[in-house]
């Protein structure tokens, strides 16, 4: 049976990266508290500041600021220890990551409760090895992966039972060698980031049936040369980071077409307001911005600094701390 290919067409792509545009947008979206859209985006907002700093810094901005030290602080819960998304919302392992990788950046990280995290992690752990996201009860691998990059930066990794997590994970895996949220679950890009990531975290790589998943990877780009998160899926700017670093873990980003996915990249400008969209022409945001950005990275980009597969975050950060986690030659 054929595989239905959705694609976009490309017109005009901008040759270059527009870094200073970038620069403005990100740093005008973060003062713009007013607008509507910001008003909206509240329940995600401790995510999108670590999406907006990280790409920042990934063009050599220093963001350390105190305002956001006091915010991220205001968000932690004094009764689990967990981080919420904004001030009075429920405490979530999505944006007690995010924290906590903001403030390791800044070198900040004793401004909050950090045995408190801990607690909060551990809290979520379950039986079988798996992670809630939070006190209602999802399980995916997403929370598996924040579980253990949260717990690595604060080099608290002890705390949990690794050893049924990473069965967990590996129950996880498919027939394609890729992993979906929970067993049984089908293949997505996000979820395999979030799998070799939390298995390079954990140094149990050897798990991945390494040629199957990078060759499922690579079958990500299409025709316009970007990347999309699962068969007959469009491509996506996001994937750029999803499948890169997979593929980067794996040691096997030189497996796909450089100049293809650069040129999508790029042809997710928006040359008049900054940012980057999921597809041309879109509305751009920081998340994506923060994807383009690292993604090209990954790719060799000299003008962005080294960013960490693992953790998406500045590799001098990661280095600083001592940690190495796994990647595959
Ligand atoms: C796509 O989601 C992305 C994922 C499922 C991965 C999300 C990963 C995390 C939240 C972990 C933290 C990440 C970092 C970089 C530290 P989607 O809902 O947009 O999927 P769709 O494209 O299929 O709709
Ligand atoms: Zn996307």
């Amino acid at each position: 049976m054929a595989t239905l290919i959705k694609d976009v067409k490309l017109e005009n792509v901008p040759t270059e990266v527009l870094f200073d545009k970038h620069k403005e947008f990100l740093q005008s979206y973060e003062k713009d508290e007013n607008n509507y859209e910001y008003g909206m985006t509240d329940y995600l907002r401790i995510s999108g500041m670590y999406w907006g700093l990280t790409a920042l810094e990934l063009m050599s901005i220093n963001t350390k600021n105190q305002k956001v030290i006091d915010f991220i602080v205001k968000c932690q819960d004094p009764e689990s220890g967990g981080i919420s998304g904004c001030i009075d919302h429920d405490p979530h392992m999505l944006h007690t990551l995010s924290a906590v990788q903001i403030l390791v950046t800044m070198d900040e990280v004793n401004a909050i409760d950090v045995e408190g995290v801990v607690k909060y992690v551990v809290s979520n752990q379950q039986e079988d090895g798996s992670f809630t996201g939070d006190k209602w009860g999802e399980v995916d691998t997403r929370f598996s992966f924040t579980a253990v990059a949260t717990l690595a930066l604060l080099n608290r990794l002890d705390a949990i039972d690794v050893k049924k997590a990473v069965e967990f994970v590996q129950s996880c895996m498919n027939f394609d060698g890729g992993f979906g949220s929970r067993p049984l679950s089908e293949s997505h890009a996000g979820l395999i980031y979030c799998c070799l990531g939390f298995l390079s975290i954990t140094n149990s790589l050897h798990i991945v049936e390494q040629d199957t998943l990078a060759w499922w990877l690579c079958e990500r780009q299409l025709s316009s040369g970007g990347l999309n998160g699962r068969p007959e899926k469009l491509p996506d700017v996001c994937y750029s980071w999803w499948v890169l670093s997979s593929l980067s873990i794996l040691g096997r980003i030189h497996w796909i077409n450089h100049s293809a996915i650069q040129n999508y990249i790029k042809a997710c400008q928006d040359v008049e307001t900054g940012g980057f969209s999921d597809r041309p022409g879109n509305v751009t945001d920081p998340y994506h911005t923060l994807f383009g950005l690292a993604g090209l990275g990954l790719l060799g980009d000299e003008r962005i600094i080294k960013v960490n597969p693992t953790f998406c975050m500045p590799q001098a950060v990661i280095d600083k701390l001592g940690l190495k986690p796994q990647i595959l030659s």
